[in-house]
């Protein structure tokens, strides 16, 4: 299993993005990770498109994750993907028409993903699961860096896997779990033990000193998971 961290730019210093996202990178990033806040969505407000095609150049060749925590999707979706996404998200919460959502991301040729939050069910995936390339699995209520992972969601993350492992039986289509929200080097190994593959990290990335450290503590940890 090929194991990913992916940076949360939400707890880096946002007077030098491009800087502390080539640091990431650096220091062994598989994916930068931007959480897009509206304050309606989520009670935050973070940064836009024309903020995600500035940072496009500083993160090279390495995967753009954006997770979209805004409503409506549709027009997001298209800037950001043109802004240099290569992944994005959304919560179904937040579109009308999920499908037709999940198609557009498609359109744009990239990578489609629905992102659930602690108390949305897994059963809104199951008309979906073509159209999806990735499931983010909130581990805490969107909106914040710094939360506490919260516990039941190891038990959605395995009841999850069950459903992709027999889709992936069924139809030999693979689909990553993402988990996002108070993922720590102490909690990550349990995590991919649940079934989990990428690992969103903002305060265990960014809110440490040194960056490499602080990487090689997730990836040690998927390795014992
Ligand atoms: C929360 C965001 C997360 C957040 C994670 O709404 O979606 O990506 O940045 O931060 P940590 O890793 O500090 O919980
Ligand atoms: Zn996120």
């Amino acid at each position: 299993m090929a194991y990913r961290i992916a940076p949360s730019i939400l707890s880096a210093d946002f007077a030098r993005l491009g800087e502390e996202i080539q640091s990431v990178i650096q220091a062994g990033a598989d994916w930068i990770h931007f959480d897009v806040m509206d304050n309606h969505f989520v009670p935050n407000l973070t940064f836009g498109a024309m903020v995600c095609r500035a940072l496009k150049p500083y993160a090279g060749e390495t995967p753009i994750d954006v997770h979209l925590m805004v409503e409506p999707v549709d027009e997001m979706i298209a800037a950001f993907a043109d802004a240099g996404a290569n992944i994005i998200s959304f919560h179904p919460e937040a579109s009308r028409h999920i499908d037709r959502s999940l198609s557009l991301i498609h359109e744009k040729n990239i990578q489609a993903a629905l992102a659930l939050n602690p108390a949305t069910p897994l059963n809104i995936l199951e008309n979906v699961m073509d159209k999806l390339d990735m499931i983010l699995l909130m581990s805490v209520n969107p909106g914040f860096g710094g939360q506490k992972f919260i516990p039941a969601m190891r038990d959605k993350i395995r009841r999850l896997k069950k459903i992709c492992d027999n889709y992936e039986h069924a139809t030999g289509r693979h689909i990553a779990i993402e988990v996002d929200g108070g993922v720590n080097a102490n909690n990550i190994s349990d995590l991919v033990a649940d079934g989990a593959e990428i690992f969103v990290a903002g305060s265990a990335v960014f809110g440490q000193n040194d960056y490499v450290a602080a990487i090689n503590a997730l990836k040690q940890g998927c390795l014992k998971g």
